[in-house]
């Protein structure tokens, strides 16, 4: 690590130690543009100097494809990684904007041994739940998670876009350590249930996308017109059309902030949600994506400002004035989330 080294904190739950920041690496292989593996090697080294150690993916990314492509890397780093990755999403080969969703003890058991083969490793630091089936009782997929932890596949229990409701039935059964969800300056549902109940509960959040997938950067203004055919991003409402155009006014806020502090837009968005660990009094550690070994560097570097009060009341109103669902289909997200 170097001089400039993110901080620590520790996951919920008696869960693991981790930089304050994570690295988000689904675009590296999935949904995004096109790829650069060598870049994106990069960015995983850089990140880890930078003392970046959570590193996030899941099954479901590129079928598999980005666990493959993060297992020579963690292998080299296997005890300073902590690795998570998640099981519960599959996606038709031949039609990429279904996803089926299965959380019964047979699948996940299928998929555990499917992961630590393509992660090829012999434990799995956090295992996530990427999406509720609401056909099977959340206790009985905790339970044969907590088997694998018992087994020794896997170490801690995190759980991805539940409400406070299925957290709440879900600690019954063993401890969590972490919630994965969407949380940025655009997407705040979470903060009406499930964050009073993480900190409840003692769980960390683990904000996903929470430079609005790249939005709040200003990278781009309309995934229609800006963005690769087949990128993800061109089917979700709030990038495109009218919305993208009612949105784009939004991060006016957004860079009167960033200005004050010479800082970038994105540097701005990462502050703050940073920040809601000490305004809602838990544990935060996003995960930013980027295949990109400068804004690595760029994202990390936000973990050091810090927002005025009055800087966070101007950024406040934002969120209840976006236009446009997450996802085209909100079955993507868990049932009763929003
Ligand atoms: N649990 C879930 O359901 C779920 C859902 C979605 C994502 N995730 C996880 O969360 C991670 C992060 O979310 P995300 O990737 O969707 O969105 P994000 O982190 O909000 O944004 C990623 C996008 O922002 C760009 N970007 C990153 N840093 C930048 C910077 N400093 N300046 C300008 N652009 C920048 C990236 O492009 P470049 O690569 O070109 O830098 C990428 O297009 C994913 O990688 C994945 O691991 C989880």
């Amino acid at each position: 690590m170097t001089d400039s080294a993110i901080g620590r904190v520790r996951l919920g739950d008696g869960g693991p130690e981790v930089g304050v920041q994570g690295l988000g690496c689904m675009g590296m292989s999935w949904a995004y543009g096109p790829r650069d593996a060598e870049a994106s090697r990069d960015t995983l080294e850089r990140a880890l100097e930078l003392g970046v150690t959570l590193f996030d993916t899941a099954d479901a990314y590129g079928q598999g494809g980005n666990e493959e492509f993060l297992a020579p890397f963690v292998k080299a780093h296997r005890d300073d990684v902590v690795l998570a990755t998640k099981f519960a999403i599959s996606v038709p080969p031949d039609q990429p904007t279904k996803r089926i969703i299965r959380n019964d003890a047979p699948y996940v058991r299928q998929a555990v041994e499917a992961s630590l083969r393509r992660l090829d490793v012999d434990v799995i630091d956090l295992y996530y739940m990427h999406r509720r089936d609401v056909h099977v009782p959340i206790e009985e997929t905790v339970g044969v998670m907590a088997d694998l932890v018992r087994e020794g596949k896997v170490k801690h229990l995190g759980l991805s876009e539940v409400t406070a409701g299925e957290l709440r039935a879900a600690r019954t059964v063993h401890p969590i350590a972490a919630v994965q969800s969407e949380w940025s300056l655009f997407s705040r549902d979470i903060e009406a249930g499930v964050v009073p109940e993480a900190r409840r509960l003692g769980v960390a959040l683990v904000p996903y996308s929470p430079l609005g997938r790249g939005f709040l950067t200003g990278s781009f203004a309309d995934a229609d017109q800006d963005l690769a055919s087949g990128d993800f991003r061109r089917t979700m409402p709030r990038f495109t059309g009218d919305n993208a155009v009612a949105n784009v006014a939004l991060l006016e806020q957004v860079r009167a902030v960033a200005e004050a502090h010479d800082v970038s837009l994105g540097q701005v968005a990462l502050a703050w949600v940073q920040q809601r660990a000490a305004v809602h009094g838990l544990t935060v550690v996003p995960i930013p994506g980027t295949t990109k070994r400068g804004r690595v560097e760029e994202n990390a570097a936000a973990t050091r400002i810090v927002l005025t009060q009055e800087e966070l009341d101007l950024l406040e109103p934002i969120a209840g004035k976006v236009a446009g669902d997450r996802y085209a289909d909100m079955t993507f997200s868990s049932a009763g989330r929003e």
